[in-house]
């Protein structure tokens, strides 16, 4: 955990945004595996994190607006829980860590709610994600479960966005932790892309080295020769030369903070002519597109800046022709890369992802395209000094959009059907960064990772 200061001052900080009522931090349960005592890997809500910083279960802490106070709700552990998994602070010694005054038995939260509800008192509270906490709120608030995500609080979300965004020196020296194991699952997974071993050889491996770096990866690793599907965690197929091999993968650090790479590598270590030339165009558009992060740019000017590489590539390819802005604006790019340049990053991957997309990458003055491939970028609002983020373009032959695309003559004035035809089974390239905005531009976190494809080929070498 970091001083009990921070916490204190994160709290302070959010109870002077909000004018009234309670506010209520779910911490997370051990959820069931196959059966109740065998549990997944337990993860803490990263805004229960951010605000208190416990990673134990069964917790939840209320901030009460109106009469500044702040309890934290959790019991102690007993003989029998002790004689299982050793012995464990108080509750009163772990509030003392985030600096919390007050605490109270787990059940009392269920109470305090009911109180509150009974009381017409405003509750706000977070959209929650998890099937135990859905149920907590629609027992005690009677709300029914498909109206939770609507009736969670705009006001606390907003305001926990704007902290949570801004990340500061401690946070980031967290991050760049995760980035160091980050580094390591990368250049282990380049290390070991031989032909003859199976993808899930490498996804396991890597996996380990995130578990052995502090809390294990940031998301399920993606680990693909078919890069081409963008989230492919099918680790199944054996290692062929001459094929692209995608490694999408990152770590929490033992603070939770996230890092997020990826790496697209030649299996057997050389890259082919062919596949040179659309990496390179991959790579062009991710160190572009980095150089042009600083405060005050609309981060979906950035992406529009590196689809305008990726279409301009693909001319000189012969894949795309015509009038490259317009091609970015109408969309005919998003059949190679129909994803978005990037997305903040922190104690989640996506961070505050559970807030909702729209909160946290978009505001009042920049506003989701509904245009396909452009409606997928995550973050497209200004960026801030401060604000982390992942650029990570890509170009991909997704064989079922070539064909549907192609039925339907889709953008023939930009696209080359006949020549894009040749690179069905090609895979995809995705090269991905995690940046720090600066005030004067960025910083990128972590160790660099080999990515010009001389670099690439001499760590695999
Ligand atoms: N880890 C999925 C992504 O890069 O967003
Ligand atoms: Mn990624
Ligand atoms: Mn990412």
């Amino acid at each position: 955990m970091f001083q009990k200061e921070v916490y204190k001052n994160r709290r302070a900080e959010l109870l002077e945004k909000m004018d009234s009522g309670i506010i209520i931090f779910m911490g997370n349960q051990e959820s069931p595996m196959n059966y109740p005592s065998n549990t997944y890997h337990f993860r803490q809500d990263s805004n229960f994190l951010y605000y208190v910083g416990l990673p134990h279960p069964n917790m939840a802490m209320i901030m009460d607006a109106d009469a500044k106070t702040c309890t934290l709700y959790g019991d102690d552990f007993e003989i029998d829980d002790i004689i299982w998994m050793g012995p464990q602070p108080k509750m009163t010694e772990l509030a003392a860590q985030s600096a919390i005054d007050h605490t109270a038995p787990y059940g009392d939260f269920d109470k305090v709610l009911i109180g509150a509800k009974k009381a017409g008192r405003k509750i706000h509270f977070l959209p929650p994600y998890r099937a135990e906490n859905k149920i907590k709120l629609n027992a005690l608030l009677d709300i029914p479960f498909a109206e939770l995500k609507a009736k969670s609080s705009t006001e606390l979300i907003k305001a926990i966005v704007a902290q949570r965004e801004i990340k500061t020196d401690i946070e980031i020296a967290e991050m760049e932790k995760a980035c160091e194991t980050g580094y390591m699952m990368q250049t282990t997974a380049m290390k070991m892309a031989k032909a003859g071993r199976y993808e899930r050889e490498l996804a396991g491996t890597i996996e380990g080295i995130a578990l052995a770096g502090g809390n294990g990866v940031s998301f399920p690793v993606i680990l693909s020769q078919n890069g081409e599907t963008l989230h492919n965690h099918d680790h199944s197929q054996k290692l062929e030369n001459g094929r692209l091999l995608l490694v999408d993968c990152g770590a929490e650090n033992e603070m939770n903070y996230c890092s997020d790479y990826t790496r697209t590598m030649p299996v057997g270590g050389k890259f082919s002519d062919r596949q040179k030339a659309v990496y390179q165009i991959v790579l062009d558009a991710n160190m572009e597109a980095i150089k042009a992060i600083k405060p005050n740019v609309l981060y979906r000017d950035i992406h529009f800046l590196s689809c305008r590489i990726i279409v301009e590539g693909l001319q000189a390819l012969g894949l795309m022709k015509g009038n490259v802005n317009e091609a970015v604006e109408k969309g005919a790019h998003a059949l190679f890369m129909p994803h978005g340049l990037g997305h903040q990053i922190g104690l989640d991957v996506h961070d505050m992802e559970d807030l909702g997309e729209d909160f946290v990458g978009y505001d009042e003055k920049t506003k989701r395209s509904s245009l396909f491939g452009t409606a997928y970028l995550r973050m497209g609002k200004e960026l801030k000094t401060g604000h982390v983020v992942t650029v990570e373009p890509g170009i991909y032959f997704v064989p079922t959009l070539i064909d549907i695309w192609k039925s339907e003559n889709k953008f023939a004035e930009f696209i080359n059907y006949d020549e894009v035809e040749k690179y069905k089974g090609f895979g995809g390239i995705r090269i991905e960064d995690d940046i720090l905005v600066t005030e004067n531009g960025y910083r990128l976190l972590g160790r660099p990772i080999p990515k010009t494809i001389k670099d690439v080929e001499a760590m695999m070498a």
